[in-house]
């Protein structure tokens, strides 16, 4: 229903424009009780998963950059993942690229984004989140600095950033690549110093990008180690577009800057996942993420090592439809 009617209707409008749509829509049914019961019913997949030190209602999980501002992530968890991560938020109000900056490559079930850092601010973002304190999924915050912060003040941005969440959140991730590496084991180690002042613990995830050399990734392993980083999410976009079978050059140049996510991203992040199963430990909890478009998908991703899932592009392409499917096939895998 939704890839045969739904679709073919959205994907002619922009995709900025339908995912402002789908905000409106959402705002207008979380009125409306008696369908908020049937649409939960229908989708909501409550296996409790204990892994580590989370309990999840389920596997699957919606990335960062859908909900960047907070405003319907309860919402969206009516259509059955177990945790969604919000943002990513930064100290201060960034209106991000100019637009168009998201692009739909239809024939290779891809995107092309460069979204950029928009989103409201933290302040707005600390009272939308207090708005729902009971939850049945778990939240989380994908952090950073405003892009202008450097030295001591881009630590801070981070640390404010992080503590005013703190008890809002049920888990943070930080993004490697999104500011020097120097910078970024600074902001690890003042994170985990911060954390060690609060009563209850809650994990830091680093999300990498899917052109993380080996080498590199070993690094950011010891880091991980070094601060009590709890896991990893792998991975973010790739600037690679070998992968977009459909896309030719001049179409791609035409498009200009930005990465992929989608299908074209899906070996790249299973296989960094693999690496981490082998390589990094098992106190670290392994989140696959990128191109994780379909059922199979899912299955190969927890074959690959992960313990979860998140997904972006699969919901555009798949809708809501997709996060049950997905569960059913992992869960019938895992038992
Ligand atoms: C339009 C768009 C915006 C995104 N914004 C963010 C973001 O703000 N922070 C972030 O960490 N990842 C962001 N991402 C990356 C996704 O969280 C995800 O890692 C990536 O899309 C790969 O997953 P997928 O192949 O399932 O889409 C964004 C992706 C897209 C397509």
């Amino acid at each position: 229903m939704y890839k045969a009617i739904i679709r073919p209707v959205l994907f002619k409008i922009d995709p900025e424009n339908v995912h402002e749509l789908l905000f409106n829509g959402l705002k207008t049914y979380k009125h409306l009780s008696p369908v908020r019961a049937i649409c939960r019913n229908n989708y909501c997949n409550t296996q409790k998963i204990h892994l580590r030190n989370m309990e999840l209602a389920n596997r699957i999980g919606l990335a960062a950059g859908f909900d960047k501002a907070a405003e319907v992530y309860d919402e969206l968890a009516d259509f059955g993942f177990g945790f969604i991560e919000i943002g990513t938020v930064t100290p201060h109000a960034q209106t991000g690229n100019p637009k168009p900056r998201i692009f739909r490559l239809v024939e290779d079930d891809s995107l092309i984004s460069r979204t950029g850092f928009n989103n409201p601010g933290i302040d707005v973002i600390a009272d939308r989140l207090k708005a729902h304190s009971e939850r049945s999924y778990l939240l989380g915050a994908n952090i950073n600095r405003d892009p202008s912060s450097t030295g001591e003040q881009l630590i801070s941005d981070f640390v404010y950033v992080f503590n005013t969440l703190y008890d809002l959140v049920d888990y943070f991730t930080i993004n490697w690549g999104s500011i020097e590496p120097e910078d970024f084991k600074l902001v690890c180690e003042r994170l985990e110093s911060e954390r060690a002042t609060k009563s209850v613990p809650k994990n830091i995830f680093i999300k990498l990008p899917a052109d993380i050399p080996t080498d590199v990734l070993d690094k950011v392993i010891d880091l991980a180690k070094a601060n009590h980083i709890n896991g990893f999410i792998a991975t973010g976009p790739t600037m690679d577009r070998s992968l977009l079978t459909h896309l030719n050059k001049e179409e791609s140049d035409k498009l200009g800057a930005g990465g992929v996510s989608g299908k074209g991203i899906g070996e790249k992040s299973r296989n960094i996942i693999s690496y981490l199963a082998q390589h990094a430990g098992d106190e670290f909890i392994l989140i696959g993420a990128g191109g994780i478009m379909t059922p199979k998908d899912a299955k190969a991703m927890i074959e690959a090592g992960a313990d979860l899932i998140q997904i972006y592009s699969a919901f555009i392409y798949s809708g809501p439809g997709i996060v049950r499917e997905m569960n059913n096939a992992i869960e019938k895998h895992i038992k």
